[in-house]
């Protein structure tokens, strides 16, 4: 190793505060360092090759090293570096929010634009409470989420997340947020204490169970409820069939604002532009961001119906709310940049087309006995582990810690595969690669997890 890459490693190991990460895993070992990534594959310090099937953190979309998105962003630094949107427009931002209403459902046409999806979400919910209260209906101003679905860290988006373990050390959070079942299908008879009900009945179940929500907390103080197409934490569980469009029956009966969290599920992740569409419901609102610059600039937003807009439009109103980097010009002219690029490629068409061989290489997997589930959408999977595949029955936390931390996810780094081991449900893998990925990254993927599973399940 030379010295500059030495000098990196100690910084990292002196300075650097990792994210949702225990910094003891790196006492004794360096944390691992990525220098470089090209297409769907990400160079470590020491010069190692990984398939990224994670796209970074489901960002990376168009895929690594692309130049064009550098040149797009050299060029707008040059030309305006920085101006906020706070009482004034900036060309790259205006574009931006005019192709993304071009893009969204419905009426969804006005664009708030953040620096993140934790924002987005923070700026949705804030949006639902303060719309209410223009239109004179104060009360409604609480949330409702679903179990273990994840929607960001600052306090009201953490309020919304469905995880008490990363809430708990920092309550109290913000008041009037509620939780309702997720739509787990492979775990539905444990859910419901039913048995066997059919995809359908499942769905209208876990819808209903928003509505004895709203009916509980009492329809005039429920303001939003927040969902992702396809939920993220858990694994990936995609909506049973007909859940959405009860959902938005529900929402309309009690007006309660429909807010489709798509940080993950929008910019072709699903094969669509925005993750609804995949499932054809119209939100109210749609939060986004990661995929948006493909992770070349940073930038978030959320995306309101018109009619939100509407209490705004008059008088002395303004909603209160903003970010200095919100909508930056860098990011805005990096996102038509990556837009560009998704229709010059048909990236929507290439995920719809290649989405059933990756289901099929990741089903092929079914026989190792330690895979219970395959689940998920475009190009976003998830592999449930478990420890009986006949009663399905997971495993402790004792062992899940051995096998997750202990074992799995720097033995898939280590066999050059870069994915998520992940326990904030039951134990899942979860793959999400850049949507330029194909039938050779598909075969990559299958062979290192079918080794490393198969080592797991023997270290059991
Ligand atoms: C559904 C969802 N909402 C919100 C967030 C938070 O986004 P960010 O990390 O950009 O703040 C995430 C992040 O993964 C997410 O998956």
């Amino acid at each position: 190793m030379t010295q500059p890459e030495n000098d990196v490693l100690k910084a990292a190991q002196d300075n650097l505060w990792l994210h949702f990460t225990r910094h003891s895993a790196y006492q004794q070992s360096e944390i691992p360092t990525i220098v470089r990534g090209e297409g769907s594959y990400v160079y470590d310090i020491h010069g190692k090759r990984y398939l990224d099937g994670l796209a970074g953190l489901f960002v990376v979309q168009v895929g690594h090293g692309r130049q064009e998105l550098a040149e797009a962003a050299a060029k707008q630094a040059q030309e305006l570096a920085f101006f906020p949107l706070w009482s004034y427009a900036h060309p790259k931002a205006a574009e931006l929010a005019q192709r993304l209403a071009a893009y969204t459902p419905g009426e969804l046409n006005r664009v708030f634009f953040t620096t993140g999806g934790g924002e987005a979400v923070e700026t949705a919910w804030k949006l639902a409470k303060q719309y209410y209260k223009l239109i004179g209906k104060p009360l409604k101003h609480k949330v409702i989420s679903r179990q273990i679905a994840y929607h960001g860290t600052p306090q009201g988006a953490l309020s919304i997340t469905g995880i008490p373990a990363f809430k708990q050390m920092f309550e109290p959070l913000v008041p009037g947020s509620v939780r309702v079942p997720n739509t787990n299908h492979y775990r539905a008879d444990e859910i419901t204490g039913v048995k066997g009900m059919t995809p359908e009945e499942y769905g209208f179940w876990a819808a209903e169970r928003v509505a004895r929500a709203i009916e509980m907390e009492g329809p005039d103080t429920v303001a939003a409820v927040f969902a992702e197409p396809v939920q993220n934490a858990g694994g990936c569980f995609p909506p049973p069939p007909g859940y959405f469009q009860r959902l938005r029956e529900i929402c309309d009966e009690y007006d309660v604002l429909l807010v489709s969290d798509e940080v993950i599920c929008a910019f072709g992740r699903l094969g669509t532009m925005f993750g609804g569409q995949k499932f054809d419901y119209v939100p109210d609102i749609i939060t986004c961001a990661k995929g948006m610059t493909s992770g070349y600039s940073p930038i978030g937003a959320m995306i309101a119906h018109e009619r939100l807009f509407e209490p705004f439009k008059g008088g002395d109103a303004m909603f209160a709310h903003g970010y200095t980097f919100g909508g930056h010009p860098v990011s805005s002219a990096v996102a038509l940049a990556n837009l560009d690029i998704f229709e010059r490629e048909d990236l929507l068409g290439h995920v719809t087309r290649n989405e059933p061989l990756f289901k099929e290489t990741l089903d092929g997997l079914r026989d190792l006995p330690i895979v219970g589930d395959v689940r998920g959408s475009g190009y976003f999977w998830g592999i449930e582990l478990v420890k009986d595949k006949a009663t399905k029955e997971t495993f402790t936390a004792d062992e899940s810690e051995r096998l997750l931390r202990g074992f799995l996810s720097k033995a898939l780094f280590d066999a050059g595969l870069y994915c998520r081991a992940d326990d904030r449900g039951d134990p899942v893998i979860q793959l999400a690669p850049p949507l330029i990925a194909g039938p050779e990254e598909f075969a990559e993927i299958g062979s290192i997890l079918r080794g490393v599973l198969t080592e797991a399940w023997s270290r059991l």
